[in-house]
């Protein structure tokens, strides 16, 4: 049976049998494109194969730095670091540590000095584990922090600091791999048909978020499963590509802005990676949809009044997650000076999702086209499904307006000129 795990629904812009009938043989022709290409789509059907060996090394691995270890210090940036931070940080509590994992720290994705000496102090009294990401290996925000994070080990732990650093880079080339094989790190491969920002499913996302304490053969077990059922070329049976369709209409409309809006705080790194899968593979040759996103109802009292009343230019993915592990129920109070024992002996989640209906309700009726994407748990398994819809609705959305998903030569300007500079000082 064909069950679908994340419910798109369209509150006031409509995927009509015209929208079908306009696009679905389009969506056939860049599904075969898809499947068929040479080059960077190698995240199609990782989670079909079978990398049995692989994910019991992480799991010993990972039982090692748990052993060993009181924090794991991941160095990476872009799509080397914000896919496993997403899934850390909405899968594992807010306030201390997962039971199943030790804390995880991240490194390299900004060059700030400050931020360098306070992790340095921080890491002093505490038994640590390098893992240095980067598919290149030659990023210099990542290559800078390897350089003094390696050092910090050497003295620390001398000839032990070899055991301490993992590597996970491209199995064949790179800087980073060269220092690698010299050493004797071990290593994690990125696979060379899988860019930084469609790897969170390789080692690059799951060694950091099992060593958070998250059940990796469950996210994997929900990307497998979208890997299957988003395998459907038909439109009108696969949601990834009708979010997709979407996103295209409405940027064919005029809107510019795609606002992604959750209700649970603990997305908001999840947001960011979102941000910049969209971001980069679609952001070229003066095209894209500028994607950003808001946590509600938080941002409802900062950039609410915006999206309610200002420009018209933009619409909302509304993500909702319907069941959250943790709840608290509002509790009577015989004072009520307050005026709240109407909410009395109702949950928080409930409440949370009632503001999520009436947000949606309140911006549909304010003229903002809004698309509901909605999950049945936040949990691995659901996350794992959700990465994967975004990657293959994605790779869609850049198809649709005819740019390259996959590479992102606009990265390469910033470097140059900060390159430049800092040569010629
Ligand atoms: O999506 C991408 O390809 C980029 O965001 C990269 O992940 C990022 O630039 C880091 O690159 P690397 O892993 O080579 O250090």
């Amino acid at each position: 049976m064909y069950t679908k795990l994340v419910q798109t629904t369209l509150l006031n812009c409509t995927l009509d049998h015209h929208d079908i009938e306009r696009y679905k043989n389009r969506i056939v022709q860049i599904h075969d494109e898809l499947e068929n290409a040479h080059e960077m789509i190698g995240w199609i059907d990782y989670p079909l194969q079978n990398h049995d060996q692989l994910f019991n090394e992480i799991k010993n691995v990972k039982r090692e730095i748990c052993a060993k270890a009181d924090v794991l210090v991941v160095i990476g940036i872009g799509g080397s670091f914000l896919g496993a931070r997403a899934v850390q940080d909405a899968l594992t509590p807010y306030f201390g540590v997962h039971k199943d994992g030790i804390e995880v720290i991240y490194v390299g994705h900004h060059m700030s000095g400050a931020y360098m000496h306070q992790i340095l102090e921080y890491l002093d009294d505490k038994e640590v584990y390098i893992n240095v990401i980067s598919k290149s290996g030659g990023t210099m925000e990542t290559a800078l922090a390897f350089r003094v994070l390696r050092q910090y080990m050497e003295r620390r732990y001398g000839e032990e600091a070899i055991q301490r650093i993992i590597v996970t880079t491209d199995p064949e080339k790179g800087i980073l791999k060269k220092i690698a094989d010299a050493i004797g790190y071990r290593q994690f491969p990125i696979p060379s048909d899988i860019g930084g920002r469609y790897s969170v499913l390789t080692p690059v996302g799951l060694l950091p978020i099992s060593v958070a304490g998250i059940d990796i053969a469950q996210f994997m077990e929900g990307a497998k499963k979208a890997a299957i059922e988003l395998k459907e070329p038909d439109l009108e049976l696969n949601h990834a590509y009708q979010y997709a369709v979407m996103r295209n209409i409405l940027y064919n409309e005029g809107y510019s802005v795609e606002l992604l809006a959750s209700f649970e705080p603990s997305l908001k790194k999840f947001h960011e990676w979102w941000m910049q899968l969209f971001g980069e593979s679609e952001g070229k040759e003066r095209k894209g949809l500028f994607p950003t996103c808001v946590t509600y109802s938080t941002d409802l009292h900062a950039i609410g009044q915006f999206i309610q009343e200002g420009s018209p230019i933009l619409f909302e993915t509304l993500l909702h997650f319907h069941e959250i592990t943790d709840d608290y129920t509002v509790p009577f109070d015989g004072r009520n000076e307050d005026g709240l024992n109407y909410l009395a002996g109702r949950s928080l989640n409930e409440i949370n999702a009632t503001s999520k209906q009436g947000t949606a309700l309140a911006h549909a009726e304010g003229g903002v086209p809004v698309i509901q994407l909605e999950m049945a748990k936040l949990d691995a398994y659901h996350l794992g499904y959700l990465i994967y819809f975004f990657m293959k609705a994605c790779a869609m959305s850049a198809k649709l307006i005819e740019v390259n998903p996959f590479d992102q030569p606009g990265v390469e300007a910033y470097k140059r000129k900060m390159l430049e500079l800092l040569i010629n000082k």
